[in-house]
């Protein structure tokens, strides 16, 4: 039984007193659900208020980037996964679709990116996505499939199944247009098919396969309830606590 993630990717959004207000505001919402993780990813410097407030509580802290060097060293602008560790995160978001955008992150970075949170002893939450062209052009299981074995490459099945994959396709991000419940079902299965094509199947069931893109609380349980959806990465819906509550609390 794989355990269900709701997962909050604040993004650029919220000062550090902003995001200590919200997660202040999340957990009575969340108080007592104790079958789903649930988690938010503050920025950088939001990090350890939100973990001070949040300690103690269900809810964890995500960051959203890494370093893909690991401990201290001359790398300006960077912050390693252990710093994440030391600022109160549990988990870390690499290889989000914006940032393969933005930053030009490629497989390989986000690969070394995962294998250095999983060092530190973090939970990597791997994204992948095709954009709308490779979608219509019917490449989308191409292009997410060479995502999985690019940002997967190397990791062993005890790594995989400590590790969250997300499959976020870019043009249901923000837009709010949602991949329909089969649609990503589909490739949710697909993306499992691979993993075990690459570690066993063993590891690819234990592997938590989350569906991101405009997520909100009228469309997550139709989502939540396909059988390899095992939970959300939502954006947008996450910045006000009582949506996000109600995505938490989707099947209840
Ligand atoms: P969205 O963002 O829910 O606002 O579409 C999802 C994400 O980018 O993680």
């Amino acid at each position: 039984m794989r355990t269900p993630v709701i997962a909050g990717n604040w993004k650029m959004f919220k000062t550090i007193g902003a995001a200590a207000a919200t997660v202040e505001q999340l957990i009575p919402l969340v108080e007592g659900v104790n079958d789903c993780e649930i988690l938010v990813a503050p920025t950088f410097p939001a990090l350890r208020a939100v973990a001070d407030a949040a300690r103690g509580t269900n809810v964890r802290v995500a960051a959203q980037d890494v370093a893909a060097e690991s401990g201290e060293g001359a790398f300006t602008g960077e912050v390693s996964a252990e710093m994440l560790a030391d600022a109160g995160a549990t988990y870390c978001i690499v290889g989000h679709s914006e940032r393969r955008q933005y930053q030009k992150e490629t497989d390989d970075l986000v690969n070394r990116k995962a294998r250095t949170v999983l060092a530190a002893g973090l939970t990597p939450i791997i994204c992948v996505g095709e954009m709308l062209d490779d979608r219509d052009g019917g490449r989308a299981e191409e292009v997410v499939g060479a995502q999985v074995r690019g940002s997967f490459q190397g990791l062993t099945a005890p790594e995989v199944i400590r590790t969250i994959a997300a499959y976020e396709p870019v043009w249901a991000i923000g837009t709010g247009r949602t991949a329909t419940p089969e649609i990503a079902e589909q490739m949710h299965r697909f993306i499992r098919e691979i993993i075990a094509e690459m570690v066993g199947q063993e590891a690819a069931d234990g592997l938590r396969i989350l569906y991101g893109g405009s997520v909100k609380p009228e469309n997550a349980s139709g989502l939540m309830e396909q059988p390899n959806i095992d939970g959300g990465l939502v954006g947008g819906a996450s910045l006000k606590a009582d949506d996000f509550a109600k995505i938490v609390r989707y099947q209840r």
